[in-house]
């Protein structure tokens, strides 16, 4: 991303998200990036950078989003960069599903509405801010569990088919952007096992050589971005710039 001046980093209060904004930052990749919380006590709030702006966001309601695309447009004209980092697998109220009866439709629900269609209700109220004529990125972390040529495991349900559903939704949105943004590269990435509230619970089995602090995950993911050209835009791609079966 040679020319990135402006971006936006969403849900970046902690983890990946927030590993890109340190990167951005240190990097001096944006002259402007705008980031995106929901928690008050988020160290994103700690960051003292007068190019960062700070904004709250809940991506399960609507209204948050386009009054955040309004805030933007009202000091940027354009984005040239916005990386996704949203995702929700437990909270203090909800594990992954590990067989049927683990199911309901109220958790089914919430990981749809959190990590499927909030994405594309910001490719929707974003769209204006990518409508110019230089190279632009909308990234949205996905999840290679969310591949379905690649389920051999099973389990977790309802985060599955919600990545799933995000990658449709994407390259959905890349195929539309192709008319009305065609110079916006659209892609869903899988950042691999990172070490994060996220996986937290879930770390046990996994080797140390493939468990990555959030700081590499964003290196890795910053060189995917670099490289993307206008072809891949649609496509799902993973922390080491291999494709992603669907
Ligand atoms: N870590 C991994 O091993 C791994 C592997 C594959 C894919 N991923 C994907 O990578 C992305 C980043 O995950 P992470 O590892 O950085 O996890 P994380 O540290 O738990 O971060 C998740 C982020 O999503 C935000 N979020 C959750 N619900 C939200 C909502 N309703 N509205 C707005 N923001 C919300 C969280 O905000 P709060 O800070 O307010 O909670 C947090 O900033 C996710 O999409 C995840 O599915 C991660």
């Amino acid at each position: 991303m040679a020319s990135s001046p402006t971006a936006l980093i969403v849900g970046a209060g902690q983890g990946i998200g927030l590993g890109f904004v340190r990167r951005f930052l240190e990097s001096d990749r944006a002259d402007k990036l705008y980031a995106t919380y929901r928690d008050p006590q988020s160290p994103l709030l700690k960051i003292s950078d007068p190019r960062l702006h700070c904004l709250p966001l809940d991506i399960t309601d609507e209204a948050q989003i386009e009054a955040i695309a309004q805030t933007i447009k009202a000091k940027s004209d354009k984005l040239y960069t916005i990386i996704n980092c949203v995702g929700v697998l437990h909270d203090s109220e909800m594990q992954p599903e590990k067989s049927l009866r683990h199911l309901n439709t109220e958790q089914l629900l919430h990981y749809f509405q959190v990590n499927s269609v909030g994405a594309v209700l910001l490719a929707k109220h974003m769209q204006p801010l990518l409508k110019h004529e230089q190279r632009s990125i909308l990234a949205t972390l996905s999840a290679k569990v969310g591949s379905i040529g690649d389920n051999r495991l099973g389990g977790w349900y309802g985060y599955r088919a919600s990545k799933t559903a995000l990658n449709m939704f994407m390259r959905t949105v890349a195929i539309e952007y192709r008319r009305t943004c065609p110079k916006a590269i659209v892609v869903t990435l899988h950042p691999g096992t990172t070490d994060t509230e996220l996986s937290r619970p879930f770390q046990r089995n996994v080797p140390p050589e493939k468990l990555f602090t959030p700081d590499r995950t964003v290196q890795q993911l910053l060189t995917v971005l670099d490289q993307l050209q206008e072809k891949d835009s649609g496509e799902f791609f993973s922390w080491d710039g291999s494709q992603i079966p669907w």
